[in-house]
């Protein structure tokens, strides 16, 4: 007899339909699986068998041969394993009716666990897509695949109660989708601990209310880590569409916690991080740092420490918005849309400006490690001092909160969603060329053309969409030539200005 069962199998951050065949015919037994898996597919057999027998079903003494279709999609991983056993069931007549209506997707455990799997809410909305109409997953992951609006999706403990579900012995309950397990990012660090560095928190400001690349360079000690470790806090919150494709990359990572994510992610990979690491690779293919940090944050922490390698390769996600993984013959897409922060000492010997004993040829060498790859992509470069030194507790005053950050952040955030509208972008960083020449209005043009005339094509445009986030704050329809000369003041030309 031959049953069919439908399942899914993960593509970057995509489910992709995969139908499970079962056949079972007379002949000696024998158990085979074939139809592109890999290893941990192959070895689902063991689970299968031991699985159904602990969930009190025997397993055929006939030949059983398992295809996953279609054949020329490479299948990874575990969550087959619960198609598998149901499809071996049906085909041995062990259900009711003909194929199985339901989508179902899990890995098994030698007791008959269910056990939870990575990309619970990409197979839904494949599911959904593909006009399933109901999907058992495994109870850990039911609230996140719930969040595939208008499927219905029920989470099942265990093989023996899936079984008992699909005979009709036993009705479940849809799962409900888990929103906002995070909440908006209130409860993270606060700017109100950081002392002094005004400049620092202003371009900490700008950088938020555009979406603009960062770089801050400052002393050892002076909070370059701890300012950006507060840069989530003064983000606007994820959109709702937003909130699923950080949810979506998570999952697929295996780091999600069962509902909708609600927070930016900030991802602090350190230095000594391989380029396929950072920007996504291996086989099979996994996402890397920058998708990770989709929809939020990626902090390089002492930037000149990290391999070239893995920053020239960080250059053309952070261009696209998305990164192209080739495995094979196929190339999986994954999503990059991160903001990028970044932070450096001054110098190699990285001490206070009066105590620096590098020569020119140190600082030199230093500032090649800086300057390439990733430098054209950061609108903005702002230097740190020495924090002032903390005054004795209670006298403390507190620096201004991320809250109140965070009001003026969204403020210039809805002016430009308001502009940006018609322009399938979100703020102004993310504008091209084009769009910046157009949208960006120049009050006093002639005086403005000394401040961007010494620059290149490109660094005007960065200048101009850096300054216009500026006026955004400063709630200016016109770009004034104090929102230019400002703007220039966050170019880089040097970036050992502060040592030397
Ligand atoms: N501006 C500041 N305000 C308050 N504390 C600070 C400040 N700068 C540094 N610190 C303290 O020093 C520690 C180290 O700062 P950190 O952010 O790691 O410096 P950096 O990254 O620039 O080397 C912080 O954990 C904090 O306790
Ligand atoms: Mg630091
Ligand atoms: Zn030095």
């Amino acid at each position: 007899m031959l049953a069919k069962v439908r399942t899914f199998a993960l593509e970057g951050l995509d489910g992709l339909p995969v139908t499970v065949e079962v056949d079972v015919r007379r002949g000696l037994p024998a158990f085979s699986v074939v139809g592109l898996p890999d290893r941990a597919v192959r070895e689902s057999r063991e689970r299968v068998r031991a699985a159904l027998a602990n969930s009190g079903v025997n397993f055929p003494q006939q030949r059983v041969t398992v295809n996953l279709a279609p054949a020329s999609l490479r299948k990874t991983g575990p969550s087959f394993d619960l198609a598998i056993a149901v499809a071996v069931v049906a085909a041995d007549g062990g259900l009711p009716g003909g194929d199985l209506l339901d989508a179902v997707c899990g890995e098994l455990s030698l007791s008959g666990e269910i056990r939870p799997i990575r990309g619970a809410l990409a197979m839904a909305l494949a599911a959904r897509r593909g006009g399933v109409a109901r999907m058992l997953v495994p109870v850990a992951n039911a609230p996140e695949s719930a969040l595939a609006d208008g499927l219905e999706v029920i989470g099942v403990p265990t093989l023996a109660e899936l079984l008992e579900l699909l005979r009709g012995d036993r009705t479940a309950e849809p799962a409900m989708p888990a929103l906002a397990v995070d909440g908006p990012d209130r409860d993270g660090p606060d700017l109100a601990d950081v002392r002094g560095q005004a400049d620092a928190r202003r371009a900490l400001e700008i950088a938020a209310a555009g979406g603009h690349n960062l770089l801050m360079i400052g002393p050892p000690g002076a909070g370059k880590t701890m300012l950006a470790r507060r840069l989530p806090g003064i983000l606007p919150p994820p959109t709702m569409a937003e909130a699923i494709e950080i949810t979506k990359v998570q999952g697929v990572a295996g780091l999600a916690r069962g509902g909708l994510v609600t927070r930016r992610p900030f991802r602090a990979p350190h230095h000594t991080i391989s380029a396929s690491g950072l920007v996504g690779g291996g086989v099979p293919p996994k996402p890397g740092e920058v998708t990770l940090a989709h929809r939020g944050v990626l902090f390089l922490d002492e930037l000149p420490e990290f391999a070239r390698a893995s920053l020239e390769a960080l250059r053309q996600p952070l261009e696209d918005g998305s990164v192209v993984v080739v495995r094979g013959q196929r190339a999986v897409e994954y999503p990059a849309r991160a903001m990028l922060l970044a932070a450096c000492n001054g110098c190699p010997c990285a001490r206070p400006a009066g105590e620096c004993t590098c020569n020119d040829v140190d600082r030199i060498r230093y500032a090649r490690r800086l300057s390439g790859p990733l430098l054209d992509r950061i609108d903005l470069v702002c230097e740190l001092g020495q924090p002032p030194p903390p005054i004795p507790a209670g006298k403390l005053e507190p620096g201004e909160s991320s809250g109140r950050v965070r009001e003026r952040v969204l403020a210039a955030r809805e002016l430009q969603t308001e502009r940006l509208r018609d322009e399938g972008v979100s703020c102004n960083a993310a504008m091209d060329a084009r769009l910046t020449r157009r949208t960006v209005l120049l009050r006093d043009a002639t005086c403005a053309r000394p401040a961007l005339e010494r620059l290149s094509g490109r660094g005007q445009d960065r200048v101009l969409r850096l300054a216009r986030t500026i006026a955004d704050l400063a709630d200016s329809e016109q770009v004034l030539l104090e929102h230019l000369d400002e703007a220039v003041g966050y170019r880089l030309n040097d970036p050992h200005r502060a040592a030397a």
